[in-house]
């Protein structure tokens, strides 16, 4: 279940395509997080696709006819478009692209986004040579300029084989679009909130890092959570395995020093930073320019110099600048984790500190946290994802952002 997506009435519009199998995967995925999906489709898509698949995933009636459409306008719960959410065109073909910036209403996709109100998302699939003529670069810039959001097409292989811009966009980068066009105007819009997330790793020679377990799933559901309730965010991400979420700032930072330097860059207009990033507390110090060779000894020290405490040095600035800005940040800690946690809560002070017992809080899918206040109660959760987790502390933000500061 995705917030944002939750109870949401969604129409899919399906355009003629090779790539329209593909919107079988967007209609599951988003009948999963919790939307309530409309199928529409041309006479076209229905040949790359059946209706009855989309029917069997979406548990809804699909539309394909125009003329039933026009001829009886409440069809099912899709009355073209309207009480929609938000319109989906995915696959859009440049023939679809044409007729929505003329505002032509010929078939069941084109007459229900000239007749919705709802927010248009497109995402364009077709070959290279259509993507870049003239006439669809007009129509793409038309469509933006009306207010639709383009998820522009991937480079790679096409199904003509040949290879260039036109492959649908991935259905994850797609849905990331639809849950920030969905999220535009939540209960954090016009805020900007700074994130990191992941690990550090500090270099001992060219091939060898310290590093850290962290996977960097907490920060980076923070940072689409915020997106889903309409913040600006930044999202800085240190070492990493997961995707690049779409409708945010991003920049990778994997060394404590370099994430300093992004955080303290990026947070001059922030109204929270959130510090998930497990930052290491020191680096070699030295990174050597030649690889380490074991030779003959059992034994290697290396020497360590301690890392800049990044919200240390974010305290020092705001009392400097009296930026008002609300600052959260994690304690994991393998004993004493309430005293250990608060007394970071105090030293970095912070507005809230999530503490984690390791070594439940690396990598996991469930959080065993403890959500602690400065001056303000403490709250003991119970196993929540790090999703669930994230919707609690950007709750807090929000909250705190519409209290009038004393
Ligand atoms: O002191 P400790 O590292 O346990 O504190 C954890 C919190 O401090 C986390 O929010 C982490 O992102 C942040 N941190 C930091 N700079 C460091 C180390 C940790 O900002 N050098």
């Amino acid at each position: 279940m995705i917030r944002v997506l939750k109870d949401k009435h969604i129409v899919l519009g399906v355009t003629g395509s090779i790539a329209a199998f593909k919107a079988a995967g967007l209609a599951s995925q988003l009948t999963q997080a919790g939307a309530n999906v409309d199928v529409v489709m041309t006479r076209e898509a229905a040949q790359f696709i059946t209706p009855l698949t989309l029917e069997s995933l979406t548990h809804r009636p699909v539309v394909t006819d125009v003329m039933a459409l026009l001829a009886n306008s409440e069809i099912g719960h899709v009355a073209l478009g309207r009480g929609a959410d938000l319109l989906l065109v995915a696959p859009a073909t440049a023939h679809t692209i044409a007729k929505l910036a003329l505002g032509l209403a010929d078939d069941a996709v084109s007459a229900t986004a000239l007749d919705t109100r709802a927010p248009l998302v497109i995402a364009p699939a077709m070959e290279t040579g259509m993507w870049e003529h003239a006439a669809t670069r007009e129509n793409v810039q038309k469509l933006a300029a009306r207010g639709a959001v383009v998820v522009e097409p991937d480079v790679g292989h096409l199904a003509s084989g040949a290879s260039g811009q036109g492959r649908l966009a991935e259905l994850d980068d797609i849905i990331d679009v639809v849950r920030a066009t969905l999220g535009r105007g939540g209960d954090l819009a016009g805020r900007k909130i700074v994130v990191t997330a992941g690990g550090t790793q500090e270099p001992m020679d060219p091939v060898r890092v310290i590093a850290n377990h962290s996977s960097g799933k907490m920060g980076f559901a923070l940072a689409e959570c915020a997106r889903d309730r309409g913040a600006r965010v930044t999202l800085i991400a240190g070492t990493t395995a997961l995707r690049t979420p779409r409708g945010m700032e991003f920049m990778t930072a994997k060394q404590a020093c370099e994430m300093q330097d992004a955080v303290l860059g990026s947070i001059t207009d922030a109204d929270a930073l959130i510090m998930a990033a497990a930052v290491a507390d020191f680096r070699p110090a030295r990174a050597e320019e030649q690889k380490i060779k074991k030779g003959d000894t059992d034994t290697l020290t290396l020497q360590l110099v301690k890392n800049p405490d990044i919200l240390r040095q974010v305290k020092a600035w705001r009392e400097q600048t009296h930026h008002a800005m609300i600052v959260v940040g994690f304690a994991a800690e393998t004993q004493d984790l309430v005293a250990n946690a608060q007394a970071k809560l105090q030293a970095k002070q912070l507005d809230l500190i999530v503490a984690n017992p390791v070594p439940q809080s690396f990598g996991s899918d469930k959080e065993q946290a403890i959500l602690i206040e400065r001056g303000g109660p403490m709250r003991e959760m119970p196993p929540l994802t790090k999703e669930e987790l994230a919707e609690e502390i950007l709750g807090f933000i929000a909250k705190r952002l519409q209290t009038p500061l004393l």
